[in-house]
């Protein structure tokens, strides 16, 4: 007879990679950045590899109508998402939350957190009762009169709930009330919703990254965008212009060389901002500075891109010493480490 106590060996963990891919149609009507949120196929296979390489077994999931069956099929023990989800400013929780419905643990941020985060001027109110300093601003909706009142000039213009520098052409500065209004109206007939009008801070411009859970998580050195050219006359923005042909424009600086004291207030707010927002896993945050050295906070990205030797948060992880396998395992482990899942 068999031995009934004797344990079966457990096979290796599997995880699923959940994602959104660019597609190479492009809708006409659409914004010519309409997918710049999405990744490329090759992001996606860099994740798995890196998976892989750890003996894991990987299964890939394209977010569609198709992966709650996908889902229910394959049964991964643990997703690493980084799904986007398309429409709407809820889109980045579609996943995690068909997730939490499902009760597969998965990386990164909840549905909440990444709604919040998403929501740049819900994001800063929250932040605001943080004693968080982030740039005067105003929202304006589709369909209410535009005042303006109230901002200091110049302003940029950009979409409330959008990310990877969507909706912010080289048309963005508003030096008054008439090229705000102007702005504003162009940005709602190409993206629809809300769009936020911020003061324009002019200073050095900081991306902190953040790796792990709760009051231990770990923060990379924060890496400066050294602009040496630009798109927009007077205005250093890290737009989509910028980023598309980031070697023309810019240059990456990590560490960024600052004193001491600046570094620690980066990594302070990065924190402060990480565990206001409940954001789990990694993340990372983009700071301003003015001209009298005040720091600004101006977003926190709770799903970065993690496109190898492109995306900001790979990139000052890599000026760091952590290279994109060590960078995606460590995020598994974080996401692994709360649901209680040894790999
Ligand atoms: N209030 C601001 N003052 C100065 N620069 C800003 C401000 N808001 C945005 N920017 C510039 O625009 C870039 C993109 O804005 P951000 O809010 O980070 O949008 P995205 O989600 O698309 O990255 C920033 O990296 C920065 O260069
Ligand atoms: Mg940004």
């Amino acid at each position: 007879m068999e031995n009934q106590s004797e344990e079966v060996p457990l096979g290796p963990v599997k995880v699923g990679v959940t994602y959104n891919i660019k597609h190479a149609e492009h809708a006409s009507g659409k914004a010519p950045d309409d997918q710049a949120e999405f990744d490329s196929m090759d992001t996606v296979l860099a994740i798995e590899a890196a998976i892989r390489r750890r003996g894991l077994n990987t299964v890939l999931l394209e977010a569609n109508d198709t992966l709650p069956q996908r889902l229910r099929e394959e049964q991964p023990d643990i997703v690493f998402n980084i799904a986007e989800g398309s429409g709407g400013r809820a889109r980045e929780a579609q996943v995690p939350a068909l997730l939490n419905l499902l009760q597969i643990p998965f990386t990164g941020s909840d549905e909440t957190t990444l709604c919040l985060a998403l929501d740049k001027a819900l994001s800063k109110r929250l932040l605001a009762t943080y004693r968080v300093p982030t740039p005067r601003w105003r929202v304006f909706s589709p369909g209410e009169p535009i005042r303006t009142a109230g901002l200091n000039y110049p302003v940029i213009v950009k979409p409330n709930a959008e990310g990877s520098s969507k909706g912010i052409p080289d048309l963005c500065i508003a030096q008054n009330a008439a090229q705000l209004r102007t702005l504003v109206e162009q940005n709602i007939a190409l993206y629809g919703g809300d769009v936020l009008a911020e003061e324009f801070i002019h200073g050095r411009e900081f991306t902190v990254g953040l790796l792990g859970n709760g009051a231990s998580v770990a923060v990379f050195s924060p890496m400066e965008i050294v602009y040496h050219n630009s798109p927009i006359d007077g205005f250093n923005v890290y737009n989509y212009t910028v980023k598309q042909a980031y070697t023309e424009y810019v240059s990456y600086r990590c560490p960024a060389e600052i004193p001491e004291m600046l570094e620690r207030e980066l990594v302070r707010l990065a924190k402060k901002v990480f565990l206001a927002l409940g954001c789990r896993d990694f993340a990372r945050v983009d700071f301003r500075m003015d001209g009298e050295g005040r720091i600004y906070f101006i977003e926190i990205n709770p799903l970065p891109g993690l496109a190898p030797h492109y995306s900001d948060y790979p990139m000052l992880a890599e000026f760091c010493g952590m290279a994109h396998e060590d960078l995606v395992y460590s995020v598994l482990r974080a996401g692994a480490c709360r649901a209680g899942i040894a790999l």
